[in-house]
């Protein structure tokens, strides 16, 4: 008997099988050996939401949400923040080494001057209704953009997949920047090739028309901590979209733009709109109380809490908090800021919290920052998925290179009708006879 192994015994049938373990995972294919009958396709795992299947084996990301850990390559995030910037951070990431001086520099350089997108790619951001969501124009250029580099789908050659990850690490900013400037109607502002990665997207963002703009270096810096603490995740939703698109073999800029829909909902990137909002709507100190007994009682979710893999404090959370300080020296402090904390000082000594390990996340704070530094509400998805893109684009980079990986394709547990005759329509009875439609498993 190997020792790594787990014994399991079919009560049905009294056999005993063993099944290696390996990685603290055992393979969900071998559980197919235990059939009930000869036509049995044999026993499968069922884990809706991924709550423990791991997918892939990964060198990226380690996060241990027991603990509060969070590293890149084995870095913590706390001294990336705290040392790193974020383009050197996308290198280490990407390459799985920090950079020498000399590839930084490299790399730096490359990613600046790829950093205009074409005109034509303009034109599909202004042809979008000016109260369009800036992330909705976000997500539908970043796929338009499959069309104007078609080299993009030589995903097996290696300078091609380097190429296309410099243009488009290079060019996400530009886009969200002139989303923004479309919602808005003002006129856009293209890349300036002398200031950094972040200080040209915000130049992009805020600068007036043939001023020279000079971004204030602590929101610049400020934006860089932002940019690195939401790099990559791991295995979260957008990035499973991510792998799950390329799994299929297409271009990158098509997976990147399922990516960033998969982000946008309010469980995910959208929550750090939605934890705006929510401020907004509870309005004032005093109505905190009422809105945790509304939460408590099942009305709606305390967006910014929660996290499938953290049950303890979001390590990005305790960063970002005290980057907010820094951010409010300059900006002022944001009148929101007051309803936060309250809503944390309550939360975490409830019980109703305490017992299911909910803890701030990286979004509770993040949308008090970004709304200081003067961006719109609707840009805050957008401005997890600048970050985010590299992370997707090397976890999807893993994924290719994995010959482990196959097309993504679960199983299901089918609890449908089984086969039944096609009836006529003029001999189909009135629609009130008919059972309900059964849409919860429930
Ligand atoms: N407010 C109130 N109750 C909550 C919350 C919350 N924010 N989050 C989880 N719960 C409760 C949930 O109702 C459940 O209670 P019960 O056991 O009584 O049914 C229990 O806690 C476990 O929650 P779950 O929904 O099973 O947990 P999950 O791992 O499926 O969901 C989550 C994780 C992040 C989607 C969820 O916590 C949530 O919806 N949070 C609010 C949205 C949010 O802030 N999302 C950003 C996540 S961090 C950024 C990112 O990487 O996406």
């Amino acid at each position: 008997m190997p020792r790594n192994s787990l014994s399991v015994t079919d009560n049905r049938t009294g056999k005993s099988y063993e099944l290696p373990i390996e990685h603290g995972t055992i393979k969900a294919t071998d559980l197919r050996q235990i059939k009930a009958g000869p036509d049995d396709f044999g026993l499968m795992t069922y884990d809706p939401g991924f709550m423990n299947t791991a997918a892939c084996k990964s060198r990226i990301t380690f996060i241990d949400g027991d603990k509060g850990i969070l590293r890149y390559r084995g870095y913590p995030i706390e001294q990336l923040a705290e040392q790193s910037s974020f383009l050197e951070s996308v290198y280490l990431l990407w390459r799985g080494e920090l950079p020498t001086k000399k590839e930084l520099n490299e790399f730096t350089a490359s990613i600046l001057s790829h950093t205009t997108i074409h005109e034509q790619a303009r034109w599909f951001i202004e042809g979008f209704r000016h109260d369009a969501p800036p992330m909705a124009v976000f997500l539908s250029t970043t796929a338009a953009l499959s069309t104007f580099y078609r080299d993009g789908a030589n995903i097996f050659d290696e300078r091609c997949r380097e190429i296309q990850f410099h243009r488009i690490v290079a060019k996400v900013p530009t886009i969200a920047a002139f989303c923004h400037r479309h919602a808005t109607g003002q006129p856009l502002i293209y890349p300036d090739p002398e200031l950094s990665y972040t200080g040209n997207f915000l130049a992009m963002m805020f600068a007036a028309r043939n001023a020279k703009f000079k971004p204030n270096p602590v929101l610049e810096r400020a934006l860089d901590i932002l940019f690195i603490l939401h790099l990559d995740h791991e295995q979260n939703c957008s990035t499973t979209t991510m792998r799950g698109i390329g799994s299929s073999h297409c271009d990158p800029f098509t997976a990147l733009a399922g990516a960033a829909a998969a982000l946008y909902g309010p469980l995910h990137g959208g929550a750090n709109e939605a934890v705006l909002r929510m401020l907004q709507q509870i309005g004032s100190k005093d109505k905190v109380p009422e809105f945790i007994t509304r939460v408590k009682a099942g009305d709606f979710k305390l967006m910014g809490f929660g996290h499938r893999v953290y049950k303890h404090y979001d390590p990005r959370a305790k960063i970002i908090k005290r980057t907010a300080d820094e951010v409010f020296e300059v900006t002022g402090r944001n009148p929101l800021l007051a309803i936060a904390l309250e809503l944390e000082r309550i939360a975490l000594e409830d019980d109703y919290f305490v017992s299911r390990k909910l803890y701030p996340n990286v979004d509770f704070y993040s949308g008090l920052i970004y709304q200081a530094m003067g961006f719109p509400v609707d840009m805050f998805p957008v401005l997890f998925a600048i970050p985010r893109t590299p992370g997707w684009l090397t976890q999807w980079e893993e994924q290719i290179l994995d010959h482990e990986q196959k097309i993504v394709r679960p199983r299901q547990v089918y609890l449908g009708y089984g086969e039944r005759d096609y009836v006529p329509l003029e001999q189909r009875p009135d629609a009130s006879h008919r059972p309900a439609v059964v849409h919860s498993n429930g």
